[in-house]
């Protein structure tokens, strides 16, 4: 799959750590920041990342901040991003499952490295279910987006 990851100063280490595991699994990495330790702010990286899965540049992406949450809201204010913060593997496998998130949020800050590379496996290697109650649902988030009425 083609992937963008990003990070803030906060997950700067785990996104090193993530893009080498990430190639060894067969994707294509794109590295959208930030450079360096220096302290940023996460919506600086988290949106360009998002517009461009949203774009269909990108199959999946994947942030990484201190806690995940300032990436996971920054993204999810992007039309058409499902994003999904997640600390265990069972949430990345139902929110790819029920939710067909196409962006994962992890915290570097509150996961250790074994569990953030084990929940990127299983979330890149979960299909979304299909079944009609979760696209239904899916459905009314894009309509609400688009239209602002439910
Ligand atoms: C940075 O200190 C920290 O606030 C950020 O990485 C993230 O946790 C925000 O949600």
């Amino acid at each position: 799959m083609k992937i963008v990851i990003a990070s803030d100063h906060g997950g700067f280490e785990y996104k090193a750590m993530l893009l080498p595991f990430l190639e060894a699994l067969g994707h294509e990495v794109t590295d959208f920041g930030c450079r360096t330790e220096d302290a940023t702010d996460y919506s600086d990286y988290a949106i360009p990342a998002a517009q461009a899965v949203a774009a269909s540049e990108f199959d999946r992406g994947i942030l990484i901040c201190g806690t995940g949450i300032g990436m996971s809201i920054s993204a999810n204010k992007v039309q058409g991003v499902r994003c999904a913060l997640c600390g265990d593997l069972l949430t990345a496998k139902l929110t790819r499952e029920h939710n067909d998130s196409n962006m994962l949020a992890l915290g570097g800050r509150i996961i250790g490295p074994e569990t953030a590379k084990a929940i990127v496996a299983v979330w890149l290697g979960t299909e979304f279910s299909a079944a009609e109650r979760h696209q239904r649902r899916i459905d009314k988030i894009s309509t609400f987006e688009t239209t602002n009425e439910r």
